[in-house]
């Protein structure tokens, strides 16, 4: 076979990897990719973002299947213009990619579905969203209604916070277009789960669950991030904890993508709140996460071509995913100053004995060295019969990388 994947982060790293393992597959072209896609075994990198020139690029090619890694393709409709041509595509044609692209869109699905989550207030107005903060007990959320690169959600401890959160959204028009209809919503309080699942529109299989660790600093403080590291399974995922997400959570968004016809062969993935009160969908996203990924495909002991392609061939009911004892802990070593300003362009030096551990983020391949392009650089994962040991494991692996101003929390997997 021969895929095309598209994306350029440590997701789309550990994707292609997952994938090489696959014995159907022969070559892997990464449209863009990046340093660690373009050492990958049976991958080569192309420069193309473009989803027309990419159409191009799988039909000239003889591409069999195409694996959508980012949101934004698959909201711009990737899936469809594929599909329209008769090619093979893994991913949510547009409207069912919404359940992320759009939040008062997912937050109305939830409501008509009966899908257990905070309640919300959709607003299109800045002067009735302001007027609506002063009957809200706080904290309280507001969020952006498109994309905003993941810095479109607020917690708003007090009524002035919030005031000036719609002001900077909706007046300022900080995220251009994106935050001019906000869903302001129930503060949760809680522990938060990722849930990756796949589906081909008639069965949800949920993937082993994961902990991401969102803030910059140990002990969940500072900004949030992309992601610092990941933990899968999550802990706090217990047996009560899935039982509830699949009869308040799963069952009813399936209902719902089968109802509204969504043509979903792809991935969904539910973040979710823990709570005294029982268990909420905080989100869809209709990708893998990052860094969760880095995690979860490393338990995955089924071949992840087999998986797909029985998702494409609505054989999922049949289908059992197989996955590896034990958990994995992956630690992002990112640019010092990240969040906010990073330097690049420092070279990267790995073990040898640790390449098979290590997906490349934000590092390009420049005379076969390695240099830093991005603020989240790579990942460094560890495996173990226990959460103790994937930990341990993932640390040592840590010692064997370096880049100058490189940074990373040392509570990764830490409950
Ligand atoms: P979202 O993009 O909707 O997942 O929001 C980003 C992050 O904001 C989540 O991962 C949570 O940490 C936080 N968040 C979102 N909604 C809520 C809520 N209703 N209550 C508490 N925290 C929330
Ligand atoms: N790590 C969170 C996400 O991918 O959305």
């Amino acid at each position: 076979m021969k895929i095309l994947l598209v994306g350029s982060g440590g997701r789309e790293h550990t994707i292609a990897w997952k994938l090489a393992k696959s014995e159907k597959v022969e070559k892997i072209y990464v449209a863009p990719g990046n340093g660690g896609t373009a050492l990958e075994d049976k991958c080569e990198n192309i420069a193309i973002t473009d989803i027309d020139q990419l159409l191009v690029f799988a039909k000239e090619n003889k591409i069999d299947l195409t694996v959508v890694g980012p949101e934004e393709p698959l909201i711009k409709g990737i899936t469809d213009k594929f599909k329209a041509e008769g090619l093979r595509v893994f991913g949510p044609c547009s409207k069912g990619a919404a359940l992320e692209g759009s939040k008062s869109f997912s937050k109305e699905f939830m409501k008509k579905y009966n899908v257990k989550t905070a309640a919300y207030e959709v607003f299109t107005d800045s002067e009735k969203a302001i007027n609506y903060l002063k009957s809200c007990e706080y904290p309280i959320v507001i969020k952006a209604d498109g994309l905003a690169a993941g810095k479109g959600v607020n917690i708003c401890e007090t009524y002035k916070d919030a005031e000036d959160t719609i002001v900077d959204f909706m007046v300022n028009d900080r995220f251009k277009g994106a935050g001019q209809k906000v869903v302001i919503e129930e503060f949760l309080e809680g522990v938060e789960a990722s849930i990756l699942s796949i589906t081909d529109g008639h069965t949800i299989i949920p993937f082993l669950s994961a902990k991401d660790h969102k803030q910059i600093f140990d002990g969940g403080k500072g900004p949030n991030t992309g992601g610092m590291g990941v933990l899968a399974p999550n802990p706090f995922v217990t047996e009560e904890v899935l039982e509830q997400f699949k009869s308040n959570i799963m069952d009813q968004t399936l209902a719902g993508i089968k109802e509204e016809k969504f043509d979903f062969k792809g991935i969904i993935f539910f973040g979710i709140m823990i709570t005294k009160k029982g268990t909420y969908l905080l989100e869809y996203n209709v990708r893998m996460g990052d860094p969760e990924t880095q995690s979860v495909l490393s338990l995955m002991e089924s071949d992840l071509v087999d998986v797909i392609e029985a998702a494409l061939d609505e054989k999922l009911s049949e289908t059992e995913i197989k996955w590896k004892k034990g958990a994995c802990c992956n630690v992002v070593l990112a640019s010092g100053g990240y969040p906010g300003d990073f330097e690049k362009g420092f070279e990267i030096t790995i073990d040898e004995e640790i390449k098979n551990n290590v997906f490349i983020a934000g590092a390009i391949m420049k005379d076969g060295k390695l240099y830093t392009s991005g603020g989240r650089v790579l990942s460094v994962v560890g495996i173990g019969s226990d959460i103790n040991e994937a930990r341990e494991n993932a640390y040592k692996n840590v010692e064997k990388v370096s880049f100058e101003k490189m940074y990373f929390r040392k509570d990764i997997g830490l409950v």
